[in-house]
């Protein structure tokens, strides 16, 4: 453990507080009957002792000290505040209770009937090493009543007569049952979705070090994400203000339950608290790259680097530690030698109290921090200010040094709150790992699955923790990582994250497996109340758990280039012309590939005979490779580090073809997974919007582009963006009339000059004027970015108004298309086609705000409604991480489409020959 000469005065925050030594004073007047015992126990009557001798003095005559001028009541308050600085928080029990605190009385008792429940805990007599390991978790078929908020009892065959008479009794019909789902890392309620400024109350930002402002003040029960994240059988969040700052203030678990819709008596934040009595408080603090971006001004103040927030932390503990101390001397003087003798009030300071109390162990401490030295430093600040933290969040570098994580202060190391796969977006998300969750595991640290919402829609958390199982964590680990872990971490695992008697009754029933793709909730309880009146339920097939598959070979780090290898174990192929549908039956074909060709599948005998390379899949599938559509792949490294990017230009239009850079990760994952080409265009105002000319790339094999067949094509599409925040930014002047104005004269210009030139070359056929007169000519398609159901049709009438002046039909692709199920009709007719990016909008900017969520709140998403319609679809990505996960997204479009759309289908979406 580092020891530091200058350590500040300490303050205990774990064990008990050691008593300062007394003054000399102090013995004679009393002796020592205060034991250590009667400290911490009986607190609660000190007041009342010391308040009667000291009324016994005041009348037994003059004192020997000057009397006071303080007041009597405030000392006794203040006595009694020193009871509550001491006290230690304990886990709240779950079992024992008569009713939840949250219950709200009136409401039934439920019996779920025919469930295959998730208990969350290993059968009895599971070794602890077992148990660590995932093993001897099971799903198992059982009934479950709740009564008073609370899970009473998990059965088989519950006899209804032995139950309340007006106990309403719900069918599961055997689908899978789990606890509530807990995402430990949401800004839900203070940055509500759609992302207004008014409602902007993530990050406190008028000082680096804020630990005495509370998330609880800012949160908005209204904010619809809330029950859009409820719909992902999410039912309690930990709401913590944003990473801005160093130290960014208190956070609170909420319950996803609002007012009378949800079976509440008010809208009130406070009656949202998973925890009324509030029997642990928890603060957000964050290292790295946000505060030094955001505070620090050169030559006035800190922190301009990582050095600077170090000190900013060890700043703000010591003034706490200080004053943790006064209040500490305070209070063993007045309970020693009785408050008569005191001459001041007990210290106190709201501005360092929360801080204060978090380094009396009150307060449990969630910090983000992503890269080695941050997770050091921190680690050290633990250790000498002697605090303990719950968990280190984004933590992408924590797989690579669990021995810093297992230095840091207290009993148990910090668990890591990870995304599965969403890295690179800055330069301390640039080294992370798929992996990572299985790496920590392995290495006895805890795996827990986050969203940071909005950044993730948390509807989707346990797609994360799907993803995590994907990767290669323990099935059981992989649901523990968004239910027992996270509600261990939070201090109340003895209330959520379990189907157990005593147990909070918020329970999930799913419509398939929820580590599956696409899974959604069919009903959700809190406290026991119904969420949903009318859900959608989706039309699937009641399959029951999938496989926990217990083997896991992780893959090779780089790919390999072989000249001959066979596959066995294909259950499926959708390449054309061998297509597994002509050869039913058939789940373990073969494929032979000689010299970058199939050269045979089906049996393949004297293939499988002479092949020197096999490699055997379980239930593999042969598709046609990905397309990563409007991302910034080839043009970016890493996202918001302009030396590593492109840029973005409202102003000047450029080619895609002319700024590419190979030879990036982004590039090397995307083949890994399968996507071996990207159409990306220039960036207008950032990531996922579009200005200039796109190029079609190989993401794999080129070190640059005058390698052979590194393009795949030079000019794809012409891309200009309607979508409303950005469009104001261009040459419309500053406003989106303005931008629709200006692009339909430049349409109509081209269409002029093409009729004047009569096909006529320009000397720069590389210009805007060039490209626009292909689009009019019908040669090059139109690819307008755009959200909102105005924003497509205006892109609709500037197609049919060009089209009435020229002579040509354009084609034209909506990009983006949150809100394009409204006008999907329209869409069909005009034939143009959407490329959704991203495939599930969650509402986050206004002109998305009619975007569909999904079931149970929504009738399918937008795609079910373009497909409806007879639009031609594509799956898009606005997010460059994105890339490794196509392949889950075509999955999710084919399990929910109720059979509209072909698994093969769905493929095409991410890969078929768009454009
Ligand atoms: C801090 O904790 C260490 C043990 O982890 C202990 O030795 C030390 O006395 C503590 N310091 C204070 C001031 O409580
Ligand atoms: C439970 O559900 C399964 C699957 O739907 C069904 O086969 C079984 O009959 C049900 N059992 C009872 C007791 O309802
Ligand atoms: C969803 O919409 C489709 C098409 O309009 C309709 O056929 C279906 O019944 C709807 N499903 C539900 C559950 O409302
Ligand atoms: C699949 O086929 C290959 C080649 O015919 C054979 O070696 C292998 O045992 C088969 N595996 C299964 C699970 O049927
Ligand atoms: C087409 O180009 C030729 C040669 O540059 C020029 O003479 C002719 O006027 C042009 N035609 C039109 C319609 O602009």
């Amino acid at each position: 453990m580092p020891e530091r000469p200058n350590a500040a005065p300490y303050s205990a925050s774990g064990g008990p507080v050691p008593s300062p030594p007394p003054p000399s004073r102090w013995r004679r007047r009393r002796p020592a009957r205060l034991t250590r015992a009667l400290k911490f126990v009986g607190l609660a009557c000190l007041g009342f002792i010391v308040y009667a001798q000291w009324r016994q003095i005041s009348s037994a005559g003059p004192r020997r000290n000057q009397p006071s001028l303080l007041s009597v009541d405030k000392l006794q308050a203040d006595l009694q505040t020193c009871a509550k600085l001491h006290k230690k928080p304990q886990d709240p029990a779950g079992l024992g209770r008569e009713r939840n605190a949250r219950y709200v009385d009136g409401h039934k008792p439920t019996l779920i009937r025919n469930a295959t429940v998730w208990v969350g805990e290993p059968a009895e007599g599971t070794s602890v090493e077992d148990a660590w390991a995932g093993k001897g978790y099971a799903w198992v078929n059982a009934d479950v009543y709740i009564e008073y908020g609370l899970i009473k009892k998990v059965e088989k065959d519950i006899a209804l007569k032995s139950l309340a008479s007006d106990t309403h009794v719900w069918d599961a019909k055997g689908r899978q049952l789990t606890t509530g789902i807990i995402d430990m890392h949401s800004h839900a309620g203070v940055d509500s979705l759609p992302e207004l400024e008014g409602n902007d109350d993530t990050n406190e930002m008028s000082a680096d070090i804020t630990p005495y402002v509370r998330s609880i003040d800012g949160l908005q029960p209204q904010d619809h994400q809330i029950q859009v994240i409820k719909s992902g059988g999410v039912t309690t969040s930990l709401v913590l203000p944003g990473s801005g700052n160093n130290i960014g203030g208190e956070a609170y678990p909420i319950k996803h339950a609002v007012g009378k819709p949800d079976g509440r008596l008010e809208i009130s934040v406070a009656d949202m608290l998973a925890d009324p009595d509030r029997n642990w408080r928890y603060m957000k603090m964050a290292c790295g790259e946000n505060a030094k971006r955001v505070y620090g001004k050169v030559g006035e103040h800190g922190p301009v680097s990582r050095l600077g927030e170090s000190w900013e932390f060890r700043h703000a503990f010591e003034t706490a530690a200080k004053l943790n101390r006064a209040q500490d001397d305070w209070c063993a003087q007045a309970e020693s030698r009785g408050l008569e003798s005191m001459d001041t009030y007990l210290p106190q300071d709201l501005k360092w109290e929360s801080l204060g109390a978090a380094l009396r162990g009150q307060v449990h401490i969630n910090a983000h921090c992503y890269t080695i030295p941050d997770l050091e430093a921190f680690v050290d600040h633990t250790n000498e200010f002697n605090f303990s933290i719950r968990a280190f969040h984004h933590a992408h570098q924590t797989y690579l040094v669990p021995e810093i994580l297992k230095r840091a202060w207290g009993p148990t190391p910090p668990a890591s709150a990870l995304f599965a796969d969403n890295m690179w977006y800055k330069a301390e998300a640039y080294i992370g790992s798929e992996y990572a969750g299985k790496t920590l595991w392995e290495a006895g640290l805890t795996p827990i699955y986050v969203s940071d919402n909005p950044v993730l829609n948390a509807q989707h958390v346990v797609f994360e923790a799907a993803k995590a199982f994907g990767y290669g964590l323990p099935y059981a680990v992989a649901l523990a990582s968004v239910t027992t872990a996270p509600a261990e971490r939070l201090g109340m695992g003895e209330r959520l994250g379990k189907i157990k008697p005593g147990y909070d009754a918020d329970v999930v029933v799913w419509d398939s497996d929820p580590l599956s793709v696409g899974a959604a909730p069919v009903q959700v309880w809190i406290d026991g109340t119904a969420q949903f009146e009318d859900p959608v339920e989706l039309e699937k097939p009641i399959k029951g758990p999938i496989d926990p598959k217990t083997t896991f070979d992780m893959p090779e780090d780089e790919p390999s280039e072989v000249a001959d290898v066979v596959f066995t174990g294909i259950a499926t192929s959708y390449i054309p012309g061998l297509e597994t549908a002509e050869a039913p039956n058939q789940d373990n074909l073969t494929v032979a590939i000689s010299k970058g060709k199939i050269v045979c599948i089906g049996a393949c005998p004297t293939e499988l005979a002479a092949a020197t390379r096999r490699v055997h899949l379980q239930n593999g599938y042969l598709t046609k490779p990905f397309t990563a559509f409007g991302s910034l792949l080839g043009l970016n490294a890493i996202d918001a580090e302009d030396g590593t990017d492109n840029g973005h230009s409202t102003s000047q239009f450029s080619r895609a073809a002319d700024g590419l850079r190979l030879g990036t990760k982004k590039l090397r994952y995307a083949h890994r997974y399968g996507v071996t080409r990207a159409i990306t265009a220039p960036a207008f105002t950032g990531a996922g919007t579009h200005f200039g000319v796109s190029a079609g790339i190989r993401t794999w094999g080129h070190e640059h582009v005058l390698e052979a067949g590194a393009v795949f094509r030079e000019d794809v599409a012409v891309h200009y963006t309607l979508q409303e925040e950005a469009a104001k930014a261009g040459s419309g002047g500053g406003t989106v009339s303005g931008a629709v104005g200006m692009l339909r004269k430049k349409l109509l210009q081209a269409v002029g000059e093409e009729v004047a030139r009569s096909g006529n070359e320009t000397t720069d056929a590389f210009s805007e004027e060039a490209y626009l007169r292909r689009v009019v000519h019908g040669e090059m398609p139109l690819a307008i970015t755009v959200h909102s159901a105005d924003g497509i049709a205006s892109a609709l009438k500037l197609k049919k108004q060009v089209e009435e002046a020229g002579q040509a039909e354009l084609t034209v692709v909506v990009i983006g298309g949150a809100e394009s199920h409204l006008v999907a009709d329209e869409l069909a007719e005009a034939k143009v086609g959407v490329v959704l990016s991203p495939l599930q909008s969650y509402r986050t900017s206004w002109d998305q705000r009619r975007a569909l969520t999904g079931a149970p709140l929504t009738n399918g998403t937008a795609v079910d409604g373009l497909v409806r319609a007879g639009v031609v679809v594509a799956v898009g990505l606005e997010e460059d991480w994105v890339v490794r996960d196509l392949g889950l997204l075509a999955g999710i479009v084919w399990r929910n489409s109720e059979g509209r759309v072909k698994e093969g289908e769905a493929l095409e979406m991410v890969g078929g020959e768009c454009l």
